[in-house]
């Protein structure tokens, strides 16, 4: 983990409230995993605590980290107002990312909004040495065009939106029992609302397919130094923050 002081190289709005940031972090970005967040720190030091924002990318030969990013609160009201050359300060990379030391599996990726930010590291780790299919979700159209940032070359998509503006009208469970349903699948991974990743474990449980959730809950310190992200499990209390954020999803009682 990590406390560094980065450039800003982009930060522009990708649609409605998601933006993009490239920053340059020499050490982070080095040991940074899909699945992993960081800590911004604001500008406004009256606001003293950081945000929690997972990564979207990395790209260790030119020291880039980005991350996608919605626009929700004061807090990352402020992240959107940083210019190219400005100084952020990141803490990371933290947490326990996905798993993606296999080889030769055939992995389902599901992400559902927001949740598509960690897919696309998630996606480029796995497709290295396996299958991936990838199921995508959101609102509507405009939700989705963080898929353009996406590598899809190779990896099976299909894509639902709420009000079919996009792909087919529906949400990634009908599309998940589908696949499961069709072809034998190792993993599924997801990330997204907290609702849609418990339709996609129960889903993957009962066809009886290893599953990892991402769970969103609310982080403050980010460094397991409080105790407002605990979460019950069948192994005890778990800190999201650093037990997670990524859990098999079969431990998870609540
Ligand atoms: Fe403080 Fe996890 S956010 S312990």
């Amino acid at each position: 983990m990590f406390l560094e002081d980065c450039k800003v190289l982009e930060n522009y709005k990708v649609g409605e409230d998601y933006y993009l940031m490239k920053i340059e972090s020499e050490k982070a970005s080095q040991y940074s995993k899909a699945g992993q967040f960081f800590m911004l720190k604001l500008k406004n030091e009256i606001r003293i605590l950081r945000r929690p924002i997972s990564l979207h990318n990395v790209d260790k030969d030119k020291n880039i980290l980005e991350f996608y990013y919605e626009v929700k609160g004061g807090g990352t009201q402020e992240f959107a107002t940083l210019e190219v050359g400005e100084i952020l300060n990141i803490q990371g990379p933290l947490g326990t990312g996905f798993t993606t030391e296999v080889k030769n599996k055939k992995c389902v990726v599901v992400g559902g909004g927001m949740g598509i930010a960690p897919t696309k590291l998630l996606i480029d780790e796995l497709k290295k040495e396996n299958e991936v299919i990838f199921v995508a979700g959101g609102r509507g159209k405009e939700a989705l065009n963080i898929l353009e940032n996406l590598n899809l070359d190779g990896v099976k998509t299909y894509i639902t939106t709420d009000d079919g503006s996009l792909g087919e009208k529906g949400n990634v469970i009908s599309v998940l029992s589908r696949v499961l349903s069709d072809e034998k699948i190792d993993m599924v991974q997801t990330c997204g609302p907290h609702k849609m990743m418990e339709a996609v474990a129960e889903t993957s449980l009962k066809a009886d397919v290893f599953c990892e959730v991402s769970l969103e809950e609310r982080m403050a310190c980010g460094v397991k130094a409080c105790v407002g992200c605990s979460i019950k499990t069948l192994d005890g209390m778990k800190k999201v923050c650093h037990d997670g954020p990524v859990f098999d999803s079969k431990i998870i009682v609540d």
